[in-house]
């Protein structure tokens, strides 16, 4: 059995029941900077009151994330982002009850400007820290409450289909804290297989945005590319990159201009393909669990197609769906505020000596 919760062995962190918060609305600060977004957001109890993004541009021009050039963004972003939350949420430091960070998985450099920060500041305020795995984060980002929503959220035990450019799980969830996955990526992430897709047909980073555009102007059914064979609930993804190479090669030794004329139905295709490969594999996990609970996560849940093919599948197949605000799918640090809540009310605090986990990851896997 896999389970997220094995972080904690390698966090060393303390569940102290001293520190067990009763109080019913706890203030607490997150801080995300596990890749390319910094981001701070302020939440009492399981409402949000402010949610500051910074998003860099830097890395377009490469195609990719620069982890050097990552860091030094954050470490610009991550004082006027922090400071911004604040204010938006209208408290003062003095009310905050704890400080949520993201302590991995993700870039070192990155987790290390959002760690430090957060330390120094629990220093000065004299305020708890709670370490947070980034990918139960994007789990629980479905409890976060907005004032005025139809706040609904998942019942216990349900399925997460967790689909970023980092990771491609299907976990159950037990519990606020309970996470077990059943089936992981054994290769590429099926962010990675869009942001490849993109980078073949000179699309730009991140290319899952772009692609999930163009397909909507694009024919699904055009054309098809090899799909995974693989046991089980895992999945993988790296033949179907290869596959679409190799068929760009071949078409463009034919006609030169066979992405430009052809690019459209390429991105419905291969958009079709990666969906139907994350569908296959959530249909047989509702069936061997039983659990018609269905949540998605990351940032790829963001794609038109899929939300729209899960609800689609929801209501063919009984399911309850949930699909989270576009402003949620992405790395954000209201995700990890809501799981520093639930990890605080539990006892858990984090001693300063704590460093990120960079591969927190395979700790699960
Ligand atoms: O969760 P996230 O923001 O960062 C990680 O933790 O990895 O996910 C980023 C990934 C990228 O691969 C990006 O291309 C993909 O999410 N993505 C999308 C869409 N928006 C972002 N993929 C497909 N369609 C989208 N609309
Ligand atoms: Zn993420």
């Amino acid at each position: 059995m896999h389970n997220i919760d094995n972080m904690e062995q390698k966090f060393n962190t303390v569940k102290d029941s001293n520190y067990s918060a009763s109080k019913e609305d706890l203030v607490i600060l997150g801080i995300e900077s596990s890749c390319d977004d910094t981001s701070a957001a302020v939440i009492r109890g399981e409402y949000l009151l402010s949610n500051v993004m910074a998003s860099q541009d830097v890395h377009r021009q490469y195609g990719g994330v620069i982890p050097e050039l990552a860091s030094r963004a954050h470490q610009q972003n991550i004082l006027p982002v922090v400071s911004q939350a604040i204010k938006q949420a209208g408290i003062t430091f003095d009310d905050i009850d704890a400080i949520g960070f993201t302590r991995g998985p993700g870039l070192l450099g990155s987790l290390l400007v959002g760690t430090s920060f957060a330390k120094g500041l629990s220093l000065s305020i004299d305020k708890p820290l709670v370490d947070v795995n980034h990918l139960q984060g994007h789990i629980l980002s479905h409890f976060l409450k907005v004032e005025g929503r139809d706040n609904r959220a998942p019942k216990f035990p349900f399925l997460a289909l967790l689909v970023s450019g980092g990771h491609t799980q299907i976990v159950r969830v037990d519990d606020y804290l309970k996470f077990e996955i059943l089936g992981h990526t054994i290769d590429d992430a099926v962010g990675e297989a869009f942001d490849k897709c993109a980078k073949l047909l000179s699309l730009g980073y991140p290319g899952g945005p772009v692609i999930d555009r163009l397909a909507k102007e694009g024919n699904p059914d055009r054309f098809r590319f090899s799909k995974p064979h693989i046991q089980g609930l895992n999945y993988s993804f790296s033949g179907i990159k290869t596959s679409l190479l190799y068929f760009l090669r071949d078409q463009l030794k034919e006609n030169p201009n066979f992405i430009e004329e052809n690019k459209n139905d390429i991105c419905a295709s291969f958009q079709k393909d990666l969906i139907d490969i994350l569908l296959d594999k959530l249909i047989k996990a509702v069936k061997q669990t039983g659990i018609k609970e269905v949540t998605i996560g990351g940032g790829v849940s963001a794609n038109s197609a899929l939300r729209q093919r899960i609800e689609n599948e929801g209501i063919k197949r009984g399911w309850n769906t949930y699909i989270p605000e576009l402003k949620f799918t992405t790395d954000n640090a209201a995700m990890i505020a809501i799981t520093a809540l639930y990890r605080f009310k539990d006892g858990h605090t984090c001693p300063l000596e704590a460093a990120p986990v960079a591969r927190a990851a395979s700790l699960t896997e």
